[in-house]
């Protein structure tokens, strides 16, 4: 369940060391981290800590720390303040989402409270910025500026678009604040805390910003298309929820007239279970999925001709394998 990000060791046997090391080292800080002398935090965290996860934000700053010096000091503890901070917006996520499952286990708030979710992803926050603050004012108003950016997406998506607003446009705003702002600043970090020159840090944040784009709308295809056993999650939670995704918006955008009755599904929440398990089946046979898929395609493609102006080194290699992996993920 949600197993590793998917990494070709066979790019380069220096790098595929280094970053191997590296995630060891991330797993080990991260433990260390969560323990607290109050036993239900650390019992809280570890468990979806535990659970699994792709530890895609740690790889994509050790993948940048290589244009510059990939054993500086904060790489490691970078790499885990991001992790951390994605957890806790998946603690806090799954209780705005009402998700039962998180990682392929019970989510906080279905295994515990949303109390308990909500406490232990504040708890995390406070972790990571305890760790943050070694590393430099520049990256903790990095850091509050990349948190800043997530909450207003994520306050956005529940809000939903503006009377008469543009929904595509308001979609693709909520994708790139609530989950690319974090995985650009992966890259960001990555390159900044490697002592990278500042053209190379500029192109990775903005490659990484394109990859987190097309990361998301792989999540919300996957939503629709994945099994629980393949994505640790509940299928359809967007389409439970009434949050109107990429596919959904590529229906409801076409012109096609027999398609009336998958409209109707989607014009809100919907509740009812017989309901839920119609609009879904309808959702995945309908050609609005490729389309999506082809547009998630083409983010990732705009991050790897971004990521072809950096140096030629085996970790451009192994980024560039990254942007076909978003795109091809199945968890
Ligand atoms: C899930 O992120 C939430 C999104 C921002 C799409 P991941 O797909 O990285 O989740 P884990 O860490 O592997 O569980
Ligand atoms: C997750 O968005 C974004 C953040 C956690 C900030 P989703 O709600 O689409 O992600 P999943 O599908 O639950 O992982
Ligand atoms: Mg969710
Ligand atoms: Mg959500």
């Amino acid at each position: 369940m949600s197993a590793a990000v998917p990494f070709d060791l066979r790019v380069d046997d220096t790098l595929a060391a280094h970053v191997r090391q590296g995630l060891g080292d991330v797993e080990s800080l991260l433990l260390e981290t969560v323990h607290s002398d109050y036993s239900l935090l650390t019992e809280a965290s570890e468990h979806l800590l535990n659970a699994g996860g792709k530890r895609f934000r740690p790889m994509l700053v050790l993948l940048a720390a290589q244009f510059g010096d990939p054993k500086a000091p904060g790489i490691v503890p970078a790499a885990v303040v991001l992790e951390l901070t994605h957890l806790a917006t998946l603690y806090h996520d799954d209780v705005m989402d009402e998700a039962p499952l998180r990682r392929g286990a019970a989510s906080a708030n279905s295994r515990w409270t949303n109390t308990v979710a909500i406490l232990t992803g504040d708890y995390l926050f406070a972790r990571a910025s305890d760790l943050l603050a070694d590393l430099g004012t520049d990256a903790v108003r990095i850091q509050a500026r990349t948190f800043a950016r997530l909450v207003r997406g994520q306050i956005q998506e529940t809000v939903g678009v503006p009377e008469g607003g543009d929904e595509l446009k308001h979609y693709l705003q909520v994708v790139a604040d609530k989950t690319a702002s974090l995985i650009a600043t992966s890259g960001q970090f990555g390159a900044m805390l490697a002592g990278a020159s500042p053209s190379v840090v500029d192109t990775l944040t903005s490659a990484c910003e394109k990859i987190g784009v097309a990361f998301q709308l792989s999540d919300d295809i996957l939503d629709v298309a994945s099994e629980s056993f393949q994505s640790g999650k509940t299928p359809g939670t967007d389409l439970r929820e009434g949050v109107r995704t990429l596919p959904m918006l590529h229906v409801l955008g076409s012109a096609a007239s027999d398609e009336s009755r998958l409209r109707a599904l989607l014009s809100g929440p919907i509740t009812d279970d017989a309901e839920h398990a119609e609009a879904l089946a309808l959702l995945r046979a309908h050609p609005a999925m490729a389309r999506a898929r082809a547009d998630t395609r083409q983010w990732a493609e705009d991050a790897r001709a971004e990521l072809l102006t950096l140096p030629d080194i085996p970790a451009r290699q192994a980024l560039t394998g990254l942007c076909d992996y978003v795109v091809s993920r199945t968890g």
